[in-house]
């Protein structure tokens, strides 16, 4: 079964035919809230809203570890992640969506982790290529599918928050090779990895990043919504082509 973790702006599907609701405890704690189970178009998916329902839960404060075990342990196998980011390159405007293929990690403090604790024994998961190709086609194919434009390709950067970055940071950033910001990136791509669970992000770019573009003299939230507001109804359309076409035989 694929899992759809939404991000802001996402907190339900359209066309999702609800079969359950479940809430589910783990060793890490509990996930952002219940899972819903229920089916699109013939595929079954689970969808997990990563800010809570009500967006109650800050970047920092959610709970990843729980989030990805709860999935595992409800027999979810793909993992895609809807996820909004500010656009560093200039060719990621406003509205963009992205299938990116890299991340670069400037998070601090999180729980990063399955691999921890006394008497455990220490584990390093390659993470060489972060998101699973497979994945990132099917989410390319499904957008095509969708007649829906999705970039393929970009560097992510995962920052801490919850406060926007400075017009400084996202130089800084542009030099490492980042081309999008965003908060909620890390550890949840790795945390799949060390689940061992296929996982891919579709990236919505809400806003140029600070510094750059419209947001030269500041981030407008109230335009981050506008452009949300228009782009989800795209996002929903691509979501639920990977989910028919996970669940197509
Ligand atoms: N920076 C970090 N995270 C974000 C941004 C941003 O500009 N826009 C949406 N999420």
């Amino acid at each position: 079964m694929l899992a759809i973790i939404g991000g802001s702006g996402l907190t339900e599907l359209a066309g999702l035919v609800t079969t359950g609701r479940q809430v589910v405890r783990t060793p890490y704690g509990e996930p952002s809230g219940p899972i819903t189970f229920g089916r699109i178009g013939g595929g079954e998916v689970a969808f997990l809203a990563r800010h809570g329902y009500g967006h109650t839960l800050a970047p920092h404060e959610i709970n990843y570890r729980a989030n990805l075990w709860a999935l595992r342990e409800k027999g979810v196998t793909r993992v895609l992640s809807i996820c909004t980011v500010g656009g560093i390159a200039a060719a990621l405007g406003p509205g963009t969506l992205v299938v990116p293929h890299q991340i670069i990690d400037y998070t601090w403090g999180r729980k990063s982790t399955y691999h921890e604790g006394a008497g455990q024994p220490v584990v390093h998961v390659d993470f060489t290529h972060p998101y699973c190709e497979a994945t990132r086609a099917l989410v390319l194919a499904a957008a095509a599918e969708a007649g829906v434009a999705a970039v393929d390709r970009g560097t992510y950067a995962a920052t801490q928050g919850p406060r926007l970055e400075t017009a400084a940071e996202i130089d800084r950033l542009e030099r490492d090779g980042a081309d999008l910001v965003g908060m909620t990136g890390m550890p949840e791509a790795a945390l799949a990895r060390e689940l061992g669970l296929p996982y891919a992000a579709l990236a919505v770019v809400a806003n140029a990043a600070a510094g750059r573009g419209a947001s030269g003299d500041a981030i407008s939230l109230a335009r981050i919504e506008a452009v949300l507001g228009e782009a989800m109804g795209r996002v929903r359309r691509v979501a639920e082509k990977v989910v028919e076409r996970h669940g197509r035989p």
